[in-house]
């Protein structure tokens, strides 16, 4: 039984062949809408989302599955003060695969050792959010036509932002990958991070400026100051509008920048952003639901 808790528990040849498997789907989705017949995914979702978990259960409705789960913990026995490790082995009595989000880091590592059924981490705390970067791969590949060569800039919350961490860790296989890490002193990449792009041989520069190295990116991935990971609001309060991605911002920027953002945005794009051909976040949305089906088919070993 797998289970997909670190991006790196997928091989660089299994991402592959989940992409190319998320192409086929967008290509002929009818060819896929009954794999899941009488197969049920449980979305635990102890902390909030709209996209991750609405293009989990979106996936597996159009494979032919059906999704039972919560959507906080609040409306779930985790209320009552049941632990993790009981409430996954409940949930996989009514169900043959499970997403969860928890905000520990470790909490869905903690429920695979329990479960009898696939977990899929749907993030965890400031850690990691495997899926996102899913769905980034697929987004880069079908909007870049490339997963290598690639200058990325990661701008904003690059401290507690699991998305870039995950990211960060799935590039590493690629080559000739270079990182421009755009953040402000107290919202850098963690230590542990660039300890291991180090290893990697990732090439990586730091700045607090978004407009220095901005003709240099193939990619802009933009993210939101992380406020329910922040220790007091002041800070959070003082550093949320930072950055704001605008046009003028943009002016010096490569006519095939691909902007993206795993969204939520808060303030970090100006919606004047949108109409730009380059912004590529709400594409990235999209591609999230069908990388999800190619992922739920492949832990469910359904060909
Ligand atoms: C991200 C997350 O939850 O980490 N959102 C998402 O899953 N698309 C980013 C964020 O919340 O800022």
């Amino acid at each position: 039984m797998r289970n997909l808790i670190d991006i790196k528990d997928l091989s660089k040849t299994e991402i592959e062949e989940l992409i190319k498997v998320a192409k086929d789907i967008m290509q002929r989705p009818e060819k896929y809408s009954e794999k899941c017949k009488h197969k049920k995914l449980a979305t635990l979702f102890f902390e909030p989302s709209t996209r991750t978990r609405l293009s989990f259960e979106a996936a597996m409705i159009e494979l032919g599955g059906n999704v039972i789960g919560f959507s906080s913990a609040s409306s779930s026995s985790t209320s009552k003060g049941e632990s993790v490790s009981d409430t996954i082995r409940t949930v996989g009595c009514y169900s043959d695969i499970i997403a969860m989000r928890h905000p520990k880091e470790g909490a869905p590592l903690v429920a695979s050792n329990k479960s009898t059924v696939p977990i899929i981490n749907a993030g965890d705390g400031g850690h990691n959010h495997p899926t996102q970067t899913l769905t980034d791969l697929l987004t880069i590949s079908c909007e870049k036509k490339r997963l290598d060569n690639l200058t990325i800039g990661l701008c904003g919350d690059l401290k507690f932002g699991r998305t870039v961490h995950s990211l960060i860790n799935a590039m590493e296989r690629y080559k000739n990958i270079k990182f421009v890490l755009i953040s402000p002193e107290e919202l850098k990449t963690p230590e542990y991070v660039k300890i291991k792009m180090e290893e990697g041989g990732i090439k990586y520069i730091e700045t607090n400026d978004i407009e220095k190295y901005i003709d240099e990116l193939d990619i802009l991935y933009m993210t939101r100051v992380q406020r329910e990971r922040f220790f007091n609001e002041e800070d959070y309060l003082r550093l949320k509008d930072y950055y704001i991605l605008n046009k003028d911002k943009l002016e010096k920027a490569k006519d095939d920048l691909c902007i993206m953002h795993p969204l939520p945005r808060v303030n970090e794009i100006s919606t004047e952003v949108d109409d730009d051909p380059r912004a590529c976040y709400f594409k990235q949305v999209a591609y999230g639901k069908y990388i999800r089906m190619a992922l739920i088919l492949k832990m469910l070993d359904i060909k």
